[in-house]
Formats: C-alpha cells, structure tokens, sequence
C-alpha cells in the first residue's frame, strides 16, 4: 500500500474532521512542533498539503519552506492570511468554505447591531446586579425597526444579510468596488452611504486593498447616532479612529466580532457599554463549522482524487 501523503497541519479542527484528515494523509500538526524550523528543515520537503484557517493562513517564510507543496485548504471563507496570488505562480491550489456560512455570518450581524441598538448587554447586567427591583425601568433604547441599512461588501455575505431586513423594514444601500445591477441603491462613494445611514455593516474581504476603509471620514459621516457593525476583518475598521470617535460620542456605538491585533482587543473598548464584543465567532456554531469543515475535507478529498477541488479560491481557478 502507497504511503499516505503528508499534510501539514496549522490551527486546531474539529475531531470529525481529523477522523477524515488522518484516513487520507499522514498528519502533522505544527502546534505539536517544539522548534517548528528544525521541523520544517527535517518534514518540509515531504509536505504536500495544507490544512489551515482563517485566522492563521500561511505565513510566507512557511510557504516557501514547503517546496513540494500542492493544496492550501483553509477551513473558512476569507483567506487575506494567505498569499493566493504567490501560490498560484508557484501552481498550488489555494481553496476556502465559500457560501456555507452565509447565513450564520448574516445572523451574527443583526444580533450585533440588536444588542447594541436595544442595550441588550448592559440591560442584561442591570437585571442580574438587581438593580431594576431597586432603581426601576432602564432608558428606552432605538428601534432596528425601518432603518436604512449600509452594507459595505454586497457579495455572498452581504446578500445573505440584505435577504434578512426585509423583516425589519430596512431601507437597505450597499458600497462596493462594483455596481451589482440589484434593487438596493448603490453608493460608490462610501461617506456619501455612510451619512445617509443609520447601521453600517462590514462584511468585506480583509487584505490591503480593505485596510482602514472604514475611516475616521467615514465614522464621522455615520455619526453620533450611527452604529458600526464589523463581521469582516479588524483591518478593515481604523480602530484607533473608530475608539476616539465612540469616545468623543461622535460614534452612536460598535459591535464587533473582529479586531486589528486578534485575539488581542483594546482595553478601552472594556468600559464602553454602547459596544458589544465577540471573540470572531461569526461562523462558530456546531451546525456551520460542521458544514465548513465537510467542505475544507471535501477539497482534499478531491484533488487527492483527480488534482482538481470543489471550491477553489478565485486567484487558483484554472490551476
Ligand atoms: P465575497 O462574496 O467575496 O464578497 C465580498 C464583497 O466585498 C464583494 O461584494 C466585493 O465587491 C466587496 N469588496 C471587495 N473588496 C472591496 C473594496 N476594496 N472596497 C469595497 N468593497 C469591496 O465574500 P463573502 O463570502 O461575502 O465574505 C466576505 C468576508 O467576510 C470574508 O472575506 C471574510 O473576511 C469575512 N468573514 C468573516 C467571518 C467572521 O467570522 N466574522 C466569517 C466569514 C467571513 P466588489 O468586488 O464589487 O468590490
Ligand atoms: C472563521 C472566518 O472564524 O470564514 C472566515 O473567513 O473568519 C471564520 O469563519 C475562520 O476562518 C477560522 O476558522
């Protein structure tokens, strides 16, 4: 029998989809790697496969010390953490977990833009420090009920989200680099959206091209009665801006599932109850990790099978 091919590991998986992981390759996991470059040294020509996420991506120095390596498969959508464009010159197939997570994504906005909006978080501790028996009702809070709603990325996401506030009403507006042609009026300018919004919702790639598109500018236009919500990337948010803005009440508030130095945040966000704050869980429920990870294990499975992958990132089409 031919030995299993050899699959590097980086980041943790769920144990369904290391059962799947360990019937086809011989893993390694790079967290088990006491000096990760004598690892490399010794075990890095034999690696032909990734396994990643993320977060973590593929650090360049990393890539490039795996010379024979054939397939990145990353266990989420966005893949900013990767260098697609230097993987397809060198003809390795970079692949992601498009469209499963759509609506878990979708769902994770809203509930940051109602928490924030209905002061879920700092009602909730009023009630347990037992305070409304004490001091009486809370301040009453906005509405999310008929708002016009900035979305900036109408892609896969981004739909998923415009499909959802019909419900609420909303007046919904989107920002990208492209007009879709979709019922939803575009704004090729984005302070010029952010002004006429209420809610704006970030849900684009990470990367170069996204970093600090949310600026002071545009949290300025937004306003103090505005709220930002990130389901993006951190980079995509200047949050040195965005903190001095919710500080100064030129921000109305901010829920955030995603951070500039993850898993680190800024303490002044702690003491701010006009934020709510998720540990990038936009995706991390048991039912859509379930259906990511099938989906990063179907991609190897695949081109293990015949060389090609079920859903290869843009820049490795063709490959
Ligand atoms: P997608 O279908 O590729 O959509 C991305 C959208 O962003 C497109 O509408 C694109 O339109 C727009 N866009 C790209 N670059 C832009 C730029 N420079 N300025 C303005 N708009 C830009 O991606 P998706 O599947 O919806 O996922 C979007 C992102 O969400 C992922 O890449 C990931 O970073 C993030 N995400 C986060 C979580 C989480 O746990 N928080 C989970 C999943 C995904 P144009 O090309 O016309 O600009
Ligand atoms: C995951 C994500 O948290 O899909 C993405 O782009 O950010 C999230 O779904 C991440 O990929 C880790 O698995």
């Amino acid at each position: 029998m031919a030995a299993k091919p050899d699959l590097l590991m980086i980041g943790s998986v769920t144990d369904r989809m290391m059962a799947r992981l360990t019937a086809d390759f011989t893993v390694h996991a790079l967290s088990d790697q006491p000096d990760q470059a004598q690892f490399l040294a010794d075990h890095g020509v034999a690696i032909t496969a990734v396994l990643t996420n993320g977060h973590d991506g593929v650090r360049p120095d990393l890539m490039a010390a795996l010379p024979n390596l054939k397939i990145v498969s990353s266990y989420g959508v966005g893949y900013d953490a990767i260098d697609a464009n230097a993987a397809a010159k060198r003809g390795i197939i970079v692949t992601h977990t498009p469209n499963v997570l759509n609506a878990e994504v979708a769902n994770t906005a809203l509930l940051l833009w109602f928490a924030v909006s209905r002061r879920l978080v700092p009602n909730d501790a009023y009630v347990r420090a037992g305070r409304w028996e004490n001091e009486g009702s809370t301040p009453l809070t906005h509405s999310v009920q008929g708002r016009t709603v900035g979305i900036v990325g109408l892609g896969r996401i981004g739909q998923a989200i415009a499909d959802r506030l019909g419900v609420f009403e909303s007046t919904v507006v989107y920002h990208s680099r492209s007009d879709k042609n979709v019922s939803y009026r575009y704004y090729a300018d984005l302070a010029e959206m952010a002004a006429d919004s209420d809610v704006l919702i970030c849900i684009t790639p990470g990367g170069a091209a996204t970093k600090h598109l949310i600026s002071e500018q545009v949290i300025d236009a937004l306003g103090p009665d505005g709220i930002l919500v990130n389901v993006s990337r951190g980079s995509v948010v200047d949050e040195t801006a965005m903190i001095k803005a919710l500080k100064e009440g030129r921000l109305g508030g901010a829920g955030l599932d995603v951070f500039e130095q993850e898993p680190k945040v800024p303490a002044e966000l702690f003491t701010m109850d006009n934020v709510v704050l998720q540990p990038h869980v936009g995706s991390a429920t048991h039912e859509t990790r379930q259906a990511m990870g099938d989906l990063t294990c179907d991609n190897l499975s695949q081109w293990l099978k015949d060389g090609t992958t079920v859903t290869p990132v843009p820049e490795c089409k063709g490959l």
